[in-house]
């Protein structure tokens, strides 16, 4: 705890490319978020490789970490507890911060907090938004999920509708990688779109069965792939990338908003890297807007994967009494709540 009584959690995330440290206090007040990006790396390669990805983890985790408490001005005997993402990721990345975040829990004698990645996405709204009302549905849509829940309550979620195949984030890259305009997609695409034209190509929007809140985007790479092998010049890189933009955001504002009347929620959130896309934003933005909905999408630097949404989610369940023994272990995939039996 800090001098003036803050409770102070340490978040650790290495669950995919980014090594991320953060302080945050009393559940909501960013002390330090130190974020070491592997992008760079990967973009040789085109896309993450686990065993390059834990390795540059293993080399960075240690400075990231004492970075995070120095711009906090704190040491480990200040901290309340440790909090890590243990779970949905590359194993031997999650196993990187896992060790240390023990190491430390250990050493320091604090607890330690697993965190299930996904869920710290959806804590970043708290981070930003002190009123949020529960219930609402939060669409998370990153590299590697894309979802729509309901959040009942802290720690309780429901999945009203999830992606039959690609993630959002996956349509972003894979599409950016057919037109060879660089890693990670979603934010090139994002500034090539701010001057293209949305109409210039009529990309599929994957609506599935009348009522379904499922997503789907294997069609649009699909697409993307046959027209682009037609010939990527025959429209300008902007147009490309702002038609593209237009169908995922189409789908994503449309099933988010669906399941906002459908389940007569009054907030509406949006968590993961691709709800750090611009043109999704203003879209869910005035959607929600016509409807009287609340909206909360964290600052892109919070959409993207840090450990300050880890530490703020570690707040919430040091609250609610439940830690984790040094036994914690790393999951590579679990979900985070049961599909809707609605
Ligand atoms: O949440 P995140 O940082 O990592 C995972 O948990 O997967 O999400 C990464 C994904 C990548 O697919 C990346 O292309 C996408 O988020 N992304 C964006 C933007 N910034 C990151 N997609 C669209 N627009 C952006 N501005
Ligand atoms: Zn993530």
């Amino acid at each position: 705890m800090s001098a003036d009584g803050n409770v102070l959690i340490l978040g650790i995330e290495t669950s995919c490319d980014e090594t991320g440290a953060s302080v945050v206090a009393d559940g909501r007040e960013i002390r330090s978020n130190i974020i070491a990006s592997q992008a760079q790396l990967h973009e040789i390669t085109g896309g993450v490789v686990p065993e390059i990805a834990s390795r540059e983890h293993v080399a960075k985790v240690n400075a990231v970490i004492g970075e995070a408490l120095k711009v906090a001005g704190i040491g480990f005997s200040d901290l309340d507890a440790v909090a890590v993402a243990n779970r949905p990721g590359l194993v031997g990345a999650l196993l990187v911060g896992v060790s240390a975040a023990k190491a430390i829990a250990y050493a320091a004698r604090k607890p330690l907090i697993g965190i299930h990645h996904i869920e710290a996405h959806i804590y970043a709204n708290y981070l930003t938004q002190n009123d949020i009302q529960l219930p609402a549905v939060c669409l998370v849509a990153s590299g590697g999920h894309s979802e729509i829940f309901l959040v009942r309550g802290h720690a309780d979620y429901e999945i009203l509708g999830r992606t039959r195949d690609d993630a959002a984030g996956e349509a972003f890259d894979k599409s950016a990688r057919l037109l060879g305009i660089g890693y990670p997609g979603g934010a090139v695409i994002d500034r090539l779109a701010q001057t293209g034209n949305p109409d210039a190509i009529r990309f599929p929007r994957a609506w599935l069965a009348p009522g379904s809140l499922d997503l789907s985007f294997s069609g649009l790479k699909t697409a993307v792939r046959n027209l682009s092998r037609q010939g990527i010049d025959q429209y300008s890189i902007e147009d490309w990338a702002a038609s593209l933009q237009a169908a995922i955001v189409d789908i994503l504002v449309g099933k988010t908003i669906e399941a906002a009347r459908r389940t007569g929620v009054r907030q509406v959130m949006a968590a993961g890297g691709v709800a750090a896309n611009s043109g999704l934003s203003a879209a869910l933005k005035s959607a929600c807007a016509s409807d009287g909905l609340a909206l909360s999408i964290p600052p892109p630097i919070l959409c993207t994967d840090n450990a300050a949404m880890i530490a703020c989610a570690g707040s919430f369940q040091l609250a609610a009494g439940r830690t984790d023994t040094l036994a914690l272990e790393t999951v590579p995939s679990e979900a985070l709540a049961l599909p809707s039996p609605r």
